[in-house]
C-alpha cells in the first residue's frame, strides 16, 4: 500500500508530526510510506487572481500528485482557533484547484493532537465532515488529548488510547479497497472509450462498404468478425465471471464495459449488413435482402438472419435515450444478447468452420456451467454492487 503521511502544520517541533510518525510505526506489514513535512510545501497565499495569472504553484501541484499517488493518506491536524492551520488550508485550497475531487479513491486516517484536553477535536470534526466531499473515504478519526502527557518515548501511555489508534491503523491496513479503486477509476474511464470505438467501428465498416476500394477497403474482413465475436463473448461472460468471483473489484467495474463492447460487436455486424444491403448507386440492392432464398429454413439462413436481426436490435437500443424511454422493454431486449451470441457463434463455428467461434462457444458453456453449479451449491443471492456499498457505509 502507498501511504502519504504528514502533520497539517508548519511548526518545526510539531507535536502532530510526532503523532503521525508514531501512527505509521504501528503498521504491521511493509508499506511504501512517504512522510512529508509541510514546511517543504509552503506556497504563496491563494487568491483567484494569482491562480488565474500564474496557475498552480509547483509545490501545490506536487502535493496534489502525492495525494493522487497514495492509497492511504494519514494526516494529523494541528488546531488553530478551532480550525486548520493556515499553511495546510492554503495548500489545500491550491491543490483543490488541480482536480474536481482531490481525494477521490483515497482512504484517509484523520488524527489530531493538542497540548490541551480537547485534543484538537474541533478541527478533526471539521476534517471528518469535509473530506468525504472531496471524494475521500475516511476510515476513522483519532484524537490524542494532552499530548505531552500521553505520547512519550515509549509510545502512547494510555492503554485505551493506544488500542484505539492501533485498531484504526490495522483497519486501514486490512482494507484492500483503495488499491483497487485506483484501478477501478482507470477501468471506468475506458467504458466511454469502448462506446466511441464501437460507433467508430460501425462507421468505418459501413463507409468501407459504401465508399469501397482501394483506399478505404477492408482487406482482412475476418479480423472484424473475430473482434465482433470476442466482444460478444466478453459482454456475455463478464457478468457470470463476476458472480463467480464477487470479491473482484476489477470485474465489478468491468461490468460497465458491457455496453461499449456490446456496441463494438453489434456495430460491426450492422455495419457489414448496411454496406452489403444498401447502396447509393443501386438502391434496389436493398430489396434483394427480402428475396425468398434469404429466408428459407436452411441452417445458415436461420443463423445469419437471427444474428443480423438481434445485432440490429441491440445496436439500436444501446443508447441512453432508449434506456430512459424504454426501460422495461430495454431490459427484456437486452436478453437478445444471448440469442445474438449463440447464433453468431454457431454460424461462425459450424457453417464457416472458424476455430475462434468454437472457442467462444466452449468458453461460454464452461463459464455458465460453473455459474449454474455455484448457484445450485451456494444458493445465496449474488451480492450486487449496491448492497456491498450500503454494507460498507
Ligand atoms: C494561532 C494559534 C491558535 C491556536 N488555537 C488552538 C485551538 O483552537 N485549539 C487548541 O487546542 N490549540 C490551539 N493552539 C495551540 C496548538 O494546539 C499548539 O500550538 C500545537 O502545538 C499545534 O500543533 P503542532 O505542534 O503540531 O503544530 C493554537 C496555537 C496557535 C499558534
Amino acid at each position: 500500500m502507498k501511504v502519504l503521511a504528514f502533520a497539517a502544520t508548519n511548526h518545526k517541533q510539531s507535536i502532530n508530526k510526532k503523532l503521525v510518525k508514531y501512527a505509521t510505526s504501528l503498521f504491521q506489514k511493509k508499506h511504501e510510506i512517504k512522510l512529508i513535512d509541510l514546511n517543504d510545501y509552503e506556497v504563496v497565499l491563494f487568491s483567484p487572481a494569482r491562480a488565474a495569472k500564474s496557475g498552480v504553484p509547483k509545490k501545490a501541484q506536487e502535493f496534489s500528485d502525492l495525494i493522487e499517488w497514495a492509497d492511504l493518506v494519514v494526516i494529523s491536524f494541528a488546531e488553530y482557533n478551532g480550525s486548520y492551520t493556515p499553511v495546510f488550508k492554503n495548500l489545500l485550497d491550491w491543490a483543490s484547484t488541480t482536480k474536481e475531487k482531490l481525494f477521490v479513491n483515497t482512504e484517509m486516517l484523520l488524527l489530531a493532537t493538542s497540548p490541551g484536553a480537547r485534543g484538537a477535536k474541533g478541527v478533526l470534526t471539521q476534517a471528518a465532515n469535509y473530506f468525504p466531499f472531496m471524494g475521500a473515504t475516511v476510515i476513522g478519526t483519532f484524537s490524542l488529548p494532552k499530548f505531552s502527557e500521553h505520547l512519550t518515548a515509549q509510545g502512547i501511555s494510555d492503554k485505551a488510547l493506544h488500542t484505539e489508534l492501533e485498531n484504526l491503523v490495522l483497519t486501514a491496513e486490512s482494507t484492500p479497497v483503495p488499491v483497487h479503486t485506483k484501478t477501478v477509476t482507470w477501468v471506468n474511464k475506458l467504458s466511454t472509450l469502448w462506446i466511441v470505438i464501437g460507433y467508430s467501428m460501425f462507421a468505418f465498416v459501413t463507409l468501407n462498404g459504401w465508399l469501397g476500394a482501394p483506399w478505404f477497403a477492408i482487406t482482412t474482413a475476418n479480423i472484424y468478425w473475430e473482434i465482433a465475436m470476442i466482444a460478444a463473448t466478453f459482454t456475455l461472460l463478464i457478468r457470470p465471471l463476476y458472480d463467480l468471483l464477487p470479491e473482484s473489484d476489477i470485474l465489478r467495474s468491468m461490468l460497465k464495459w458491457r455496453k461499449g463492447i456490446g456496441v463494438i460487436s453489434s456495430g460491426i455486424v450492422v455495419g457489414f449488413w448496411l454496406s452489403r444491403n444498401t447502396s447509393f448507386t443501386d438502391p434496389t440492392i436493398f430489396f434483394d435482402y427480402f428475396r425468398a432464398e434469404k429466408w428459407n429454413f436452411g441452417l445458415e439462413n436461420i443463423l445469419e438472419r437471427t444474428t443480423e436481426i438481434t445485432a440490429w436490435t441491440l445496436f439500436l437500443i444501446s443508447n441512453k435515450w432508449m434506456v430512459l424511454h424504454a426501460n422495461w422493454l430495454w431490459h427484456q431486449l437486452q436478453k437478445l444478447a444471448y440469442v445474438y451470441f449463440l447464433s453468431a457463434a454457431f454460424l461462425l463455428s459450424i457453417i464457416h468452420e472458424k476455430t475462434y467461434g468454437l472457442v467462444c462457444l466452449i468458453l461460454f458453456f464452461v463459464i455458465y456451467q460453473a455459474w449454474i453449479y455455484k448457484r445450485i451449491f451456494n444458493p445465496k443471492p449474488v451480492e450486487n454492487h449496491q448492497s456491498r456499498l450500503s454494507q460498507a457505509s
